[in-house]
């Protein structure tokens, strides 16, 4: 049974430096959280004081139920005591053991039966593709392979809290995405609460059933991982989520006949019902633009600057003055550099924002 974990009001500073600022969250049991955030936003900071690995400054944590610290009351329960399991970002392996002694490690230290742990080591192995490597030692191993043994070690020990930092980063593309899918079955047949760090947007998005976006120190946001991609709650979180990033705007927002319209130098974009007025930054992604080959009524003539075709998906960055837009395109469309072609913006997926604050001023519905 996986356990919630409550954090209030935690700060870690190094010196000067204010690695998490004031961070208050609550994960429910069974959550696969992800952190996500730019490096040094203080991903790792936060999981090595979930860990008890660090000791805050300021603030709070329980895990379920219990509390593991308080700088009040001055109380850090040790690492060994906390029911966690974690995966480091540079996974530590004990060089002079041999994979199975590896995973096997924890089990041992819980006092399981030898023939048990020998079940739960070999079945982990086969859960992660890693059946006959048990004899190795961790410098016989690629670096993909070391990682594989550091999350095995993990889930052998069943802890009711997984901390997971970057476990994939070694892997290459595709074992990266075979490991997705296993960490996932894993995560839910365990019944486990995990809390993963990445700063890979798109293993977040596939991951996730919460995210949580960082910036130095702080909390950005936290949604389950469409709301995050369809309403960003600021223009960090917007340019973050999303692969080709989302194009923003900066323009004049007005009304004219009851109709909302966003001025951009030269051209105008139909806007939402009751859209804010005045100077801000529309945000639309590349999908929600459609491109034609012909005029379109309200479209907007463009150029191609450029245009990226990967097989099944055709990227076209557009440009108008000093304006650029990616835009998706299908890939049966034949552009060619230069041309002309005239993007649709849909009004009922673009959310705007505020140019100063970064905030969201108006979502689409
Ligand atoms: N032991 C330390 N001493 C001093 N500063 C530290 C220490 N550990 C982390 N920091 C600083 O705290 C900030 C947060 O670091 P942290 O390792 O949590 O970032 P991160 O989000 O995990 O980044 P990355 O994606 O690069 O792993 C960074 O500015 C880092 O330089
Ligand atoms: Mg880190």
């Amino acid at each position: 049974m996986g356990a919630a974990i409550e954090v209030r009001n935690l700060t870690k500073r190094y010196g000067k430096m204010t690695a998490l600022d004031g961070v208050s969250l609550d994960i429910d049991a069974n959550e696969f959280l992800v952190l996500l955030g730019p490096s040094g936003c203080g991903k790792t900071t936060l999981l090595r004081c979930l860990a008890g690995l660090e000791t805050p400054d300021e603030g709070e944590i329980r895990i379920a139920g219990d509390v593991v610290f308080s700088a009040e009351r001055g109380l850090s329960m040790p690492p060994g005591k906390r029911q966690i399991g974690m995966v480091f970002q540079s996974y530590a392996l004990w060089p002079h053991m041999t994979v199975f002694d590896n995973i096997g490690f924890g089990l041992g230290i819980q006092k399981l039966p030898r023939d048990q742990i020998r079940t739960r080591v070999d079945n982990v192995l086969r859960d992660l593709a890693m059946e006959g490597l048990g004899e190795r030692y961790p410098s016989e191993l690629s670096g993909g392979q070391q990682q594989r043994v550091a999350v095995a070690r993990l889930l052998a020990t069943k802890p009711p809290v997984f901390l997971m930092d970057e476990p994939l980063s070694n892997l290459d593309a595709r074992l990266r995405m075979d490991m997705r899918t296993e960490l996932k079955r894993l995560h839910i047949d365990s019944d486990a609460t995990t809390v993963f760090v990445t700063h890979d947007q798109g293993e977040a998005m596939t991951l996730a059933s919460l995210i949580v976006v960082m910036n130095k120190g702080q909390i950005e946001q936290q949604a389950a991982p469409l709301d995050l991609y369809r309403q960003p709650a600021s223009l960090f979180v917007a340019d973050f989520i999303g692969m080709p990033r989302i194009n923003l705007v900066s323009a004049e927002s007005v009304q004219e006949n009851g109709r909302g319209w966003a001025n951009v130098d030269d051209f105008r974009i139909p806007l939402f019902n009751d859209a804010p007025q005045g100077r801000l930054t529309i945000a639309a992604r590349p999908e929600d633009i459609t491109l034609s080959l012909e005029p379109q009524p309200d479209a907007v003539e463009f150029k191609v600057y450029g245009a990226l075709s990967s097989g099944p998906e055709l990227m076209v960055q557009a440009l108008r003055g000093s304006t650029m837009i990616t835009v998706r395109g299908s890939p049966q469309q034949d552009v060619k550099m230069d041309q002309p072609i005239w993007l649709t913006f849909d009004p009922s997926a673009m959310n705007l924002y505020d140019e100063s604050s970064g905030k969201l001023l108006g979502a689409h519905q």
